[in-house]
């Protein structure tokens, strides 16, 4: 996973001129006195090579100019709430830093010294596709601007600051060739189509200078997502599209938003773009942070449903998530994670997934890490999903032509803390069995060749294209048992993440009235007495029930996401690390 896109020795070559102008230009503009301009090209320098293959490339650049030597450059910021995320960008000889190899600085943003003001570790550091990493460094102090030391460069020249709430951060060539771009800051209606004809497309490398941007026609905008048509030198690969094209927004008349989103594609296009019979029947999208403990039992018992794949949106985690993921793939579960640490883009992240998910699924769910489907029928979720999608189940349009069904609605049960005190050793499936008695609203399983190509969704679901409807499941086929109010110890650390969302210090009593804040619960983190006989009015235990039966092994009983070893220890190897990290933190 870790290993280096390949590059040829002509990206090598314009790597040279960038390399140039950017340690001209932190000389003239950032104001770094000449021994830090030493730290990063003197003595200090030691690059680490990656693959065999690519020391010859080095040894070619080494031949023909000793005097300018590769510098890693950030070539963006991301201040979000409370991070600030760094695009690392790298010499192609180079490999990735590990995190402890990186230190976030901070150095005063009036230039007067370029000696750090404060150091950090960093929070996460994540690479990601296209030759760059991603690092998550604490949040600025005001006055100061932040960059990273590494061991064997020093620190880093500063890059371009962007605010995460003005922004298109993500951009990408769909089958049909237009171009989906996520944007932040339209502020266009929600849950609307927007007009179309208003807004433009930009293509280019600096969108401060006119220049050199291509235009192009808006198809459809909706939310937060624009499709454009992509400029035809473009697809024609007169332009390199491989991470050095930016494409952002503009409302005509107007300034284009700061972009991010340097286009690429999600590595989909096959020889064959729409196979007749794709590897997955079902595929689950999720969104997640910190979710790391829940993660095996989750993916573990789907699979022995008929989950077939899943893709772990990863919006910020600082806990396991990235080694758990890894030890699950490991161990043959076809699980990815894909950083998305964007703000309130759950919606687009969905239709991010949906897209990727597209040309290997069937039919992909959407649902949290703490929701888990249940089907009290006993049968596969393949299974039910035939059944009710099959002939016989549909019904007939005014032309006697059946209309097929794109996506299929499911209610949720909302699970009590079920009279526990701890964590429950057998995984939330066994312990939690008692919930409220009206179902919440549903969670959605879509075809994703249904979708609208806006891609608009609302609330978990989809709108479909014209021809396609839905069917709300009957709860005796499939429900999802969603455990959302757990024992005090798991449920604490919900509260604490959604109160810091909200106000900056958890204990400022901002937003009481807030409806994502448990009912009954104020501002302080402290137990209520009866808090683990709440939100329990009927027992259930459908599926506390399947999972003994079908899912124990018959010698020891262990469910297979429990680890014996622990288990003796009285201890869930999940709970130890959490445990673990959390001293860290
Ligand atoms: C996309 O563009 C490429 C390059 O112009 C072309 O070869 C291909 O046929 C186009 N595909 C579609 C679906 O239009
Ligand atoms: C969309 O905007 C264009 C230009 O601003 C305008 O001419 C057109 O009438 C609008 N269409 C709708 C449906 O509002
Ligand atoms: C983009 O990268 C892919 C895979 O590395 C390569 O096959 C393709 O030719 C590249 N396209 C352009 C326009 O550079
Ligand atoms: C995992 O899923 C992808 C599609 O998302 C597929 O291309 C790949 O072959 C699968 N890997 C395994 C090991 O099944
Ligand atoms: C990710 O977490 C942050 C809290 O740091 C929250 O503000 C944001 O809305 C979350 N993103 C999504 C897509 O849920
Ligand atoms: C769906 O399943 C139910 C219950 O198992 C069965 O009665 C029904 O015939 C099935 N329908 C189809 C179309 O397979
Ligand atoms: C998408 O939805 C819009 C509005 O609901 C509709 O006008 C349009 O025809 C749909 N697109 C497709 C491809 O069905
Ligand atoms: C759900 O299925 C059960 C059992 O098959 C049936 O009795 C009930 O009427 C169905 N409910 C709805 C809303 O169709």
């Amino acid at each position: 996973m870790r290993d280096r896109r390949k590059h040829d020795v002509a990206s090598w070559s314009r790597f040279f001129w960038f390399t140039a102008v950017v340690v001209v230009s932190c000389v003239l503009f950032t104001g770094f006195s000449l021994s830090t301009f030493r730290l990063f090209i003197g003595e200090t320098f030691r690059p680490v090579l990656g693959s065999t293959r690519q020391s010859s490339t080095r040894n070619a650049v080494v031949s023909n100019e000793v005097a300018v030597i590769p510098v890693l450059s950030i070539r963006e910021t991301v201040l979000l709430p409370d991070e600030v995320l760094l695009f690392l960008k790298y010499p192609p000889s180079v490999r990735f830093f590990t995190k402890e190899e990186l230190v976030c600085v901070y150095l005063s943003a009036d230039k007067s010294s370029s000696e750090p003001r404060l150091k950090q570790p960093a929070v996460g550091v994540d690479n990601e596709h296209l030759g760059e990493q991603i690092v998550r460094c604490p949040s600025c102090p005001r006055g100061m601007t932040v960059t990273v030391d590494s061991k064997s460069y020093g620190i880093i020249p500063a890059g371009p600051t962007h605010r995460w709430d003005t922004l298109a951060y993500e951009a990408l060539i769909d089958k049909d060739n237009t171009t989906v771009v996520f944007v932040k800051g339209l502020n266009l209606r929600p849950e609307r189509i927007s007009n179309a004809s208003r807004f433009e497309c930009m293509y280019g490398w600096d969108f401060m200078k006119l220049s050199l941007l291509l235009r192009s026609e808006v198809l459809s905008i909706a939310q937060e997502i624009v499709r454009c048509k992509t400029p035809l030198s473009i697809l024609n690969g007169q332009q390199r599209v491989n991470g050095t094209i930016k494409v952002s927004v503009r409302i005509k008349g107007s300034g284009a938003l700061p972009s991010i989103a340097r286009l690429g594609h999600l590595g989909n296009p096959g020889p064959d773009p729409t196979p007749t019979r794709k590897p997955h029947e079902m595929c689950i999208c999720t969104m997640a942070r910190n979710q790391a403990r829940f993660l095996k039992e989750w993916v573990m018992y789907h699979a022995r449903i008929g989950v077939q794949r899943w893709y772990i949106y990863d919006n910020n985690s600082d806990d396991d998530t990235d080694s758990v993921i890894e030890s699950l793939f490991d161990a043959n579960y076809n699980i990815s994670r894909h950083l998305w640490p964007w703000i309130k883009t759950q919606e687009a992240g969905f239709a991010h997934c949906a897209l990727r998910a597209r040309d290997f699924c069937d039919w992909v769910g959407f649902i949290d890490v703490d929701e888990f489907f249940h089907l009290p029928s006993g049968l596969m979720l393949h299974d039910v999903i035939r059944n009710l999608t099959s002939t016989t189940s549909l019904k007939l349009n005014t032309q006697s032509r059946y209309i097929p069904i794109g996506e299929l609605r499911v209610s949720c049960h909302s699970f009590g803390p079920s009279g526990l005190k701890h964590v429950p050793q057998q995984g939330v499936t066994v312990g939690y069995t008692c919930r409220m008695m009206a179902p919440e609203r549903h969670k959605s399983i879509v075809k994703p060749e249904a979708l609208n190509s806006t891609l608009i969704n609302v609330v978990h679901h989809f709108h479909l294209r014209d021809g396609f409807r839905f069917v709300d499941v009957n709860r005796t086929m499939m429900v999802v048992n969603h455990y959302k109010f757990q024992v005090w110890e798991v449920f604490k650390e919900k509260f604490y993440r959604r109160v810091a969302t909200y106000v900056a210090d958890w204990q400022d009593e901002q937003n009481v009235g807030s409806k994502d804040r448990a009912p009954g619960l104020g501002t302080k983190a402290v137990e209520p007495v009866d808090w683990s006989n709440r939100f329990c009015e009927v027992v259930d235990t459908g599926l506390k029930d399947r999972v003994l039966q079908n899912f124990a092994h018959p010698g020891t009983s262990l469910l297979p996401w429990q680890d014996a070893n622990d288990v003796i220890k009285g201890f869930s190897s999940v709970e130890k690390k959490s445990r673990k990290s959390k001293r860290k933190a």
